[in-house]
């Protein structure tokens, strides 16, 4: 057998390999199972002892180098391959963004603010919820517990929708989210759901548009004062003020039983009002128990309980970023938008403490 010269085409084959899948070939087609020098090392036993020292050095001399080479090989082979496709792939990072354009765009602040809140309200546990904004008189009403009559009716300056029968109108609140859940959800419930209300009204502390969140956890063992810890935590942490107070005023609501509208304290100096200091105070949500009716309305036989509140955004952003007027949130004026708008860069400040 004249190994020289198998030796020597093994040697240039490997070398002449582009592939990984052709120098797999090689290995295979001279040291796989079956392999040109598998063979030959196996054969060794049958030689003398004489042979088998030159014949066995050799050979396996040649397998060291062999694998030495392909090792190095493969290498190389891996290397380009790995080259060749970041070439194809490739992104420049260090191209400009659109700059202009992300200069000149700005978060409303009422996009932030509810994007702020639901993030809050998300780690403290609850799930996102909507309903639509045109309701039927069964949601936005009678379902809470205000029947066809009910005083707390004329409070709300509803917006009829004529044209659809007279059973529908603008929501006047979020409320009737609180009905859709407890009806298509199992208990335990945990949920908010921000979005636009609709009161027919317009001065300088109400526009004919504007948004809530409402919110509602129902399960055993639920009372007041988890509804109190709860408004708390999300008050501190909405505010940035760990020594924030909040008062509970006894109110009423026809769907909550207890009801209580929330205030939380603040001090004027100058003209400039500082949260969490002082002891004067701001009204900023209502709230109170889930009244039995709701859940009878919904078809709910529970001995479960829950809390359920509703916060007005736009006040929410005006406390929190000192904007003056309301209907400034609807003007569409570019440069209100600028001052009180955010970036899109803004290093985002809604982590959970
Ligand atoms: N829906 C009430 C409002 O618009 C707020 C509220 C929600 C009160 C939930 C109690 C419980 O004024």
């Amino acid at each position: 057998m004249d190994y020289d010269k198998l030796i020597q085409s093994a040697l240039n084959e490997v070398q002449a390999s582009s592939s990984s899948e052709n120098l797999e070939k090689v290995r295979v087609k001279y040291f796989g199972k079956n392999g040109l020098f598998t063979k030959e090392l196996k054969s060794l036993s049958t030689l003398s002892t004489e042979q088998k020292k030159v014949v066995g050095v050799k050979l396996n001399d040649f397998k060291n180098d062999f694998f030495s080479k392909l090792s190095i090989k493969k290498d190389e082979i891996e290397n380009y391959e790995i080259n060749k496709k970041l070439e194809e792939d490739f992104v420049d990072p260090s191209l400009p963004a659109r700059e202009k354009n992300f200069i000149n765009s700005k978060i409303h602040p009422i996009s932030h603010t509810m994007n702020e809140i639901t993030s809050i309200l998300g780690n403290m546990g609850l799930v996102y919820e909507e309903g639509p904004d045109i309701e039927d008189d069964f949601h936005n009403f009678t379902a809470l517990n205000i029947p066809k009559d009910h005083p707390a009716r004329q409070m709300h300056d509803t917006f009829y929708l004529d044209s659809i029968e007279d059973k529908y109108v603008l929501r006047t609140h979020t409320s009737p989210v609180q009905i859709r859940s407890l009806k298509k959800k199992k208990l335990p419930l945990r949920i908010f759901a921000p979005g636009r209300t609709y009161r027919c009204d317009s001065d300088i502390t109400h526009t004919p548009m504007f948004h809530q969140v409402e919110g509602l956890v129902v399960d055993e063992g639920i009372t007041f004062s988890n509804l109190k810890w709860f408004l708390e935590s999300f008050c501190k942490i909405f505010f940035k003020k760990d020594n924030l107070k909040l008062r509970f005023r006894p109110s009423y609501f026809p769907f909550t039983e207890p009801s209580a509208e929330v205030d939380i304290n603040y001090k004027k100096v100058s003209g400039k009002i500082t949260f969490g200091e002082g002891n004067q105070w701001m009204e900023i949500l209502g709230c109170g128990m889930v009244h039995p009716e709701v859940f009878k309305m919904s078809n709910i036989k529970t001995n479960a309980t829950g809390f359920a509140f509703g916060m007005g955004i736009e006040r929410l952003a005006m406390l929190k970023y000192g904007m003056p007027d309301l209907r400034d949130f609807f003007d569409n004026d570019l440069k209100w938008l600028e001052h009180y708008g955010f970036s899109f860069f803004e290093k985002s400040d809604l982590s959970w403490r």
